[in-house]
């Protein structure tokens, strides 16, 4: 059993001058974590800084503050209509601003990928008096949050907007991760992990339909990639043994005002500590990948078939 340690790779501003083609992307696949530690993008002013630090905390109602833009809606917030509109413009804009800095990084990610949530964090992750499944500080890949992704994968960009570093743990990237804890989460071999019903297709057609109008119904649907993925953060979340053994485990400083960008459902992460983030959002078609073989789909498709989860060895940069 080899649990790997997830890799934080610093893109520096004279990095990012001299990218290869697909050097970014590559390592995004194989569930590292890309660290800038100068922000590659306008960051929201001092002004709107200080109106989401001070005027929003007493407004949430979610671990969250998240704009939707394919609904243009903002949840996870009851205030005056001034407040809520002020939210959902900054929201809004800074999504606006890490798309179009991720389709020059990363442009091969971008054909067909949907911008999904804008979401402001303002309370510290550690020990947050919430239900261990939704702790942010407890080990995880991230899984069932958007419904049924069916295998496209979660691309989250965030931003330390605090004055003090953001910590995060991480253990484990999707392949290891399934291979040597698949078993003890309960994932059964065989066809029906990665296959849905018919009852359950029809329903999911129904949802999705739905969700273009109520943004919350799409995290409704289900799909077995889903329910499998969602086993795996459970277990994870929730064994004591897995937090307990140190293999595979690193931590990862953010300092203030940098940001980071990451699948989520790649690497095995948690927060340890941190107060005032944003975090961005995009869903990626997993076809998008220049090697598929790295994709939580394919993992679990090897596991299914009773084969090793683990990816061929491919060298970075072919
Ligand atoms: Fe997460």
């Amino acid at each position: 059993m080899t649990v790997k340690q997830p890799q934080a790779v610093e893109i520096t501003p004279d990095k990012l001058a001299a990218l290869q083609p697909f050097e970014l992307t590559d390592h995004l696949e194989r569930g590292r974590v890309l660290v800038f530690p100068t922000a590659p993008l306008q960051l929201p002013s001092d002004d709107e800084l200080h109106f989401l630090k001070h005027q929003t905390p007493a407004y949430h109602t979610r671990k969250n503050i998240s704009y939707y833009p394919r609904a243009q809606r903002v949840l996870g917030i009851k205030a005056p209509a001034a407040i809520e509109q002020r939210t959902q413009d900054i929201l809004a804009a800074y999504q606006a601003r890490v798309e179009s800095c991720l389709q020059r990084l990363i442009p091969s990610f971008t054909p067909g990928w949907i911008s999904a949530t804008s979401s402001l964090r303002v309370f510290e992750e550690n020990n947050r008096d919430i239900a261990i499944r939704s702790r942010s500080d407890r080990l995880h890949i991230d899984a069932g949050t958007y419904g049924a992704s069916r295998g496209n994968l979660i691309l989250r960009f965030l931003t330390n907007l605090d004055d003090k570093e953001r910590v995060w743990r991480c253990k484990g990237t999707v392949s290891d991760l399934v291979e040597s804890f698949g078993e003890e989460a309960g994932l059964k071999r065989g066809d029906s992990l990665l296959h849905d019903g018919l009852l359950n297709r029809i329903g999911s057609g129904m949802v999705r339909g739905l969700s273009q109008v109520f943004p919350v119904m799409g995290t409704l649907e289900q799909s077995a990639y889903d329910r499998a993925m969602r086993q795996m953060h459970n277990y994870m979340k929730e064994s004591e043994a897995f937090h307990q053994e140190s293999e595979g485990m690193v931590e990862i400083r953010f300092k203030p005002k940098s940001c980071w960008l990451v699948f989520a459902d790649m690497a095995g992460h948690s927060c340890l500590s941190g107060e005032f983030a944003m975090i961005n959002t995009f869903m990626v078609p997993r076809q998008n990948f220049r090697h598929p073989e790295f994709s939580p789909w394919e993992t679990l498709r090897r596991y299914a078939a009773g084969q090793s989860a683990l990816p061929p060895d491919i060298p970075l940069g072919t």
